[in-house]
């Protein structure tokens, strides 16, 4: 009976609570990349692009590494290969291209090209020069290095672009290369261990067409303790040697 009562009571009208949802308490931040395409002179789909013979025999030899129903696996290392024809940038047409020779939506090629942050979606200066800023290298004196390039290229900002189009800055996260901070990457290479000193001459060398040596710039061989070595000091010992005559 008192089940029935209860039954019979009308249920209580949910209470609409106000839903407010902070999703982010910072202020955002712009990017310095856009990451939609919009039609410009130098950059739209009336612009062709093939590969070079050479290059269309390294892109099927690369397509062959992958079984026929999965050629599309090999997007990225295509579309390195057509940044590197196209003088380091990914254009629209690299884009639909490498879509085109890969059977593949070119929506699939744009999500890759716009994800991956190698792909340089504007064009950029001979030498392409990328600062590391993250942590292990600001601790190290990164701020100082990325003030060294841009002063020393005649006040560039990151992002920009000399006016001979010698060289493009851009500022990087983390490259991998922390036990050797401060670090900038220019065009394939490391250079790592740097001061203002050696971040001047390496652009120096750069903007006279040469390639100095990359790697740790301060005499490191490659990341061992500047200091010297404090293990492995004495000669290993060889094999059997402190083992019972038995054993030997
Ligand atoms: S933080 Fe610069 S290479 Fe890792």
């Amino acid at each position: 009976m008192l089940a029935a009562i209860k039954l019979a009571r009308p249920f209580p009208a949910p209470r609409v609570a106000r839903q407010v949802r902070w999703l982010s308490s910072s202020l955002s931040r712009r990017s310095d990349a856009l990451f939609v395409h919009r039609d410009t002179p130098h950059n739209n789909p009336g612009i062709s692009f093939e590969f070079t013979p050479e290059n269309l025999k390294r892109a099927n030899e690369i397509i062959s590494h992958y079984p026929p129903q999965y050629k599309k696996a090999a997007v990225i290392p295509l579309l390195d290969l057509g940044q590197r024809q196209n003088k380091g940038w990914t254009s629209i047409s690299v884009m639909n291209y490498v879509a085109r020779l890969l059977e593949m939506p070119p929506m699939r090629v744009y999500e890759v090209a716009t994800f991956y942050t190698m792909f340089n979606r504007e064009p950029i200066g001979e030498n392409f020069v990328q600062v590391c800023t993250t942590t292990p290298c600001m601790l190290r004196g990164s701020t100082e290095i990325l003030e060294t390039v841009c002063s020393h290229l005649g006040g560039l900002k990151p992002g920009q672009t000399t006016k001979d189009d010698k060289f493009t800055v851009i500022e990087v996260e983390c490259q991998g290369a922390c036990s050797n901070a401060p670090m900038m990457v220019v065009n394939d290479d490391f250079y790592e261990d740097l001061t203002p000193t050696t971040t001047k001459a390496i652009l120096d060398a750069f903007s006279k067409g040469t390639k100095p040596k990359p790697g740790p710039q301060s005499g490191r061989h490659t990341s061992e303790n500047s200091a010297g070595l404090t293990a492995l000091t004495s000669k290993p010992y060889g094999p059997g040697e402190h083992c019972l005559p038995e054993f030997q």
